[in-house]
């Protein structure tokens, strides 16, 4: 498909919608994206058509609905490029897909391990670690920030060794933008030996990504990032480590065998997608990612890395802003704060906000991130397939506004 953005906007019912008597502009796509009339008509189409359980009836809507879900795995399976389609876990969310791989290698952690991440990680990729480190007495390390707002790569040597046993970053990191060189970082980890896991959440709506190619053992994202709804997401993991997890929630599907004395676990990937999945996620999900190759991932990155530069360059011509990380590659969202006395971001959020123009403001769930340059958060604009220059336009203009109404 050539890229029309006016054809791609029309496919957005929401972006028709008034807030605070203005059209909306919506740039907090980093939190969660919009979502395209093919994905709505798929979830009403689910439940209108086959909707029933999976995996355990022998009723035909049952049989539908399972072969639109393992359809929907297949079509995960390549757009990642997984070898195998086992190897493709539906879960709720990265946030969920990363806590099933920190509880599932505690029989493999011990005491004395490290665990390295990056110091530009969101919550997500911190916490279950550290509670993993708790339980198992591993130690967590971090990959520093360099002064460009970057990781600091030089430093990666220093930080590895063959205590390491598991790296964790992200691609693209959700706060700042920041792309990862995540190929270096996955070759150094491999030579001491450690696994890898990506959070990917913040990359796979904005570019084409290769497990295969990248070489880690698991990579996370979300479905609502990408055009699909909440509540599904993925975890990808290769089929030898995936067969080491140990699942992290017991109940139907999951199983072979079940006796009081005695359970015996079921193949991946059921063994860990315990109870009901989401299927109407799973499916549309697969929807979203037919959307996003119709338009073509290649215009979409192009489209959203145009914007990325303008918006970036436009608001470092304002006066006081200042615009983190912005010598570094970045995609998908540009992070900045009006650096006036007492002014805090929510305070240019709600001012942008009266003008219709949705950003997400604070620490964007990345706390050592804002320790790390001292400041308590920032206002992050954050970009899909269906922004446009004239809605960074606005935004500029807005920002310029609540400039001068704070200083
Ligand atoms: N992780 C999401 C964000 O960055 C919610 O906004």
């Amino acid at each position: 498909m050539s890229f029309n953005i006016d054809d791609i906007r029309k496919q957005f019912p929401i972006l028709k919608e008034k807030v605070n008597g203005k059209s909306l502009v919506y740039l907090d796509n980093g939190a969660s994206s919009q979502k395209p009339q093919k994905v709505l008509d798929a979830i009403v189409t689910y439940y209108s058509t086959v909707n029933s359980n999976v995996h355990r009836g022998i009723h035909t809507l049952s049989q539908l609905a399972t072969d639109q879900m393992e359809q929907a795995r297949a079509k995960v399976q390549h757009f990642i490029n997984a070898e195998k389609s086992n190897e493709v876990i539906f879960t709720k969310g990265t946030t969920e897909s990363i806590n099933i791989v920190a509880n599932g290698i505690s029989h493999l952690v011990s005491e004395g391990d490290e665990i390295l991440i990056s110091g530009l990680e969101h919550h997500a990729n911190i916490v279950p670690w550290q509670m993993l480190c708790q339980k198992t007495g591993a130690i967590l390390k971090t990959i520093p920030i360099d002064e460009n707002g970057g990781l600091d790569v030089s430093k990666i040597d220093e930080v590895l060794s063959s205590k390491t046993k598991w790296v964790a970053f992200n691609q693209v990191s959700n706060a700042f933008g920041v792309i990862n060189p995540i190929k270096e970082i996955i070759a150094k980890a491999k030579k001491v030996g450690a696994y890898v896991l990506v959070d990917g959440a913040q990359a796979v709506p904005h570019s084409k990504v290769d497990v295969q190619d990248l070489g880690c053992d698991f990579y996370t994202f979300s479905g609502h990032k990408m055009y699909a709804p909440t509540g599904i997401g993925i975890l990808y993991g290769r089929e030898e480590i995936l067969d080491q997890l140990a699942p992290w929630q017991g109940g139907g599907e999951m199983i072979k065998e079940v006796t009081f004395e005695k359970t015996t676990y079921a193949e991946l990937p059921f063994r860990l997608e315990a109870g009901t999945p989401h299927i109407e996620g799973a499916i549309v999900l697969g929807t979203a990612i037919d959307w996003m190759q119709e338009v073509g991932i290649e215009n979409i990155q192009k489209h959203e890395d145009e914007l990325l530069i303008y918006a970036s360059e436009e608001l470092s011509k304002i006066e006081t802003v200042e615009v983190y990380a912005k010598n570094v590659k970045r995609a998908g969202a540009v992070s900045f704060n009006l650096k006036i006395e007492g002014v805090h971001p929510s305070d240019v959020g709600s001012i942008l906000d009266k003008f219709g123009i949705a950003v997400r403001t604070g620490h964007h769930c990345a706390q050592p991130i804002m320790q790390h340059y001292g400041i308590t958060g920032t206002v992050r604009a954050s970009f899909a397939v269906y922004n446009t220059k004239e809605e960074v336009d606005e935004l500029i203009k807005a920002v310029k506004f609540a400039q001068n109404m704070l200083m």
